[in-house]
């Protein structure tokens, strides 16, 4: 049964911004900040509007941990090598204190939303300042305000499902701008920890969605990546029914050049969005599909709702649709059970398909999941062995999959000056994959045409065409 989503009201954003207010005159508040954010695109887009509330507070952004007078961990759990480089850092910071006693710290994220969590955190890392969790981000102003009048900490985690509109944002980039459509994630696949630390699925009201998406093409945006972990699955619950491919034809009547999404889940990969993307004017032509194992049996025991032959036609439909498609993918090896054979099952999928990237993880049990209590947990040997091997059969391939574009144009959205050279920039062309051409610091944020001339460890290298 859909469930009503609850907004959180506008008097309770007022009460917040009131607390931005008194914060803003208190002495003792901290004057500059820095963000460490760990994980995906979601956290990411969170920290910005960490930032956002705490720069209308009065603080400034300091750009190395070491200056600002207010740390945030923004943390990840998704596999436990996440959660162990954040609390590393955590403690790592322990030791600045020493030299600078006002610093003040504080956890946030998915990590603390793992229930029981915060308090053991707290326990073992005294130190810490504050720590808040996923569903209770827009109280920050709050939170900080009781932190800053008290002497211990304080550790505040709700599950309230809610939808917090109209919190300031602090972009990262000028030129591209996340937009968050959805939250939470109802999927449950076996081994993933997400729906746990980021609730139940809802779905952003489509005008706020829309509002949002023609401020920021008023301010110039030249590229949107709408966010959400399941965004196929958009418009559950809303009083209006709208799909997620209505969402994408409303927004592609805008007039913002380049229009992303991630991520998608194949079990709801419509022909309406393929048809939807096809004939659109902005959305870019790149998919990103994980598929997670090539083999049934292991999809099943992973709740995944679809089977390799499913799959491959979603993949096969994409690709007719809009031809040269720039297609990704997430892997993951040493599931619970999983036979040398289903391995194989998995490597075979990735010669097939020729995927223009792959992002591969160790399997990482999650505690309170289900895949965590199956048995026949792979030895970590094995795993990573089975890592290598695909790791290295990709990077084979994808060199050769790459290669289609030799010759061909395409338009880049520059991002950065090269490391190796301040005569050459990169950003990402409209497939989605990283290249780099001639250039300097002004074509940052600049969309530049230009022909594919050579790969390089899997970037593209391209020419100017622009006269
Ligand atoms: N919502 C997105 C992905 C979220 S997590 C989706 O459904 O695709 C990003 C990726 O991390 C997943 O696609 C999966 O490949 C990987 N992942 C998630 N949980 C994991 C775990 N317990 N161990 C290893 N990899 C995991
Ligand atoms: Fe995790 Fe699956 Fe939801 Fe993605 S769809 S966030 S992998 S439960
Ligand atoms: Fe990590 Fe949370 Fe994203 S667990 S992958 S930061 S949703």
């Amino acid at each position: 049964m859909a469930r009503t989503v609850t907004h959180v009201t506008e008097a309770e954003m007022e009460r917040q911004r009131e607390f931005i207010r008194e914060i803003r005159e208190m002495p003792q508040r901290p004057n500059t900040f820095h963000v460490v954010t760990y994980g995906c695109q979601m956290n990411a887009h969170d920290s910005e509007k960490i930032a956002g509330m705490l720069q209308e507070m009065g603080m400034t952004e300091a750009e190395n941990r070491e200056d600002a007078e207010f740390v945030i961990f923004n943390t990840c759990c998704v596999r436990d090598n996440a959660e162990r480089r954040a609390l590393g850092n955590v403690t790592w910071l322990k030791e600045v204190r020493k030299t600078h006693p006002n610093l003040m710290i504080a956890v946030c994220g998915c990590m603390i939303q793992e229930p029981g969590m915060a308090e053991k955190i707290l326990k073992q890392y005294r130190f810490i300042d504050l720590a808040f969790g996923t569903s209770n981000l827009h109280r920050l102003p709050e939170l900080l305000y009781e932190a800053l009048n008290s002497a211990g900490s304080l550790v505040r985690v709700t599950d309230e499902d809610v939808i917090a509109e109209g919190l300031p944002v602090h972009r990262l980039r000028r030129d591209a701008a996340y937009l968050t459509i959805m939250y939470g994630c109802d999927n449950f696949c076996s081994f993933c920890i997400v729906p746990y630390v980021r609730g139940r699925e809802r779905s952003r009201r489509p005008e706020d969605i829309l509002r949002e998406a023609r401020q920021l093409q008023d301010s110039g945006v030249k590229e949107i990546m709408l966010l959400g972990q399941n965004v196929n699955s958009y418009g559950k619950g809303l009083e209006k029914s709208m799909s997620f491919a209505g969402l994408l034809r409303e927004l592609d009547r805008m007039e913002i050049p380049r229009i992303r999404f991630m991520t998608s889940h194949p079990r709801d990969l419509s022909d309406e969005l393929i048809e939807t993307m096809a004939d659109s004017r902005h959305i870019l032509p790149q998919f990103h599909l994980p598929v997670q194992s090539g083999n049934d049996e292991i999809l099943r025991k992973m709740n995944r709702h679809y089977t390799r032959e499913q799959y491959l036609n979603r993949v096969s439909r994409l690709r007719e649709a809009i031809p040269g498609i720039g297609l990704t993918t997430d892997i993951i090896v040493g599931f619970p059970g999983e036979t040398e054979d289903q391995f194989r099952d998995t490597m075979s999928l990735v010669e097939e398909i020729r995927y223009d990237g792959a992002f591969t993880f160790i399997y990482s049990p999650r505690v309170g999941t289900r895949a965590a209590a199956m048995e026949d947990q792979i030895p970590e040997e094995v795993s990573s062995r089975r890592i290598q091997e695909l790791i290295s059969l990709q990077e084979g391939l994808q060199r050769e999959t790459l290669s289609r574009f030799l010759g061909s144009e395409e338009k880049v959205l520059v991002e950065s000056v090269s490391r190796r050279s301040d005569q050459a920039v990169s950003g990402k062309g409209t497939h989605g994959i990283s290249i780099t051409l001639p250039g300097r610091s002004e074509d940052i944020g600049r969309i530049v045409p230009c022909r594919i001339t050579g790969i390089k460890n899997n970037t593209l290298i391209a020419e100017r065409t622009e006269k």
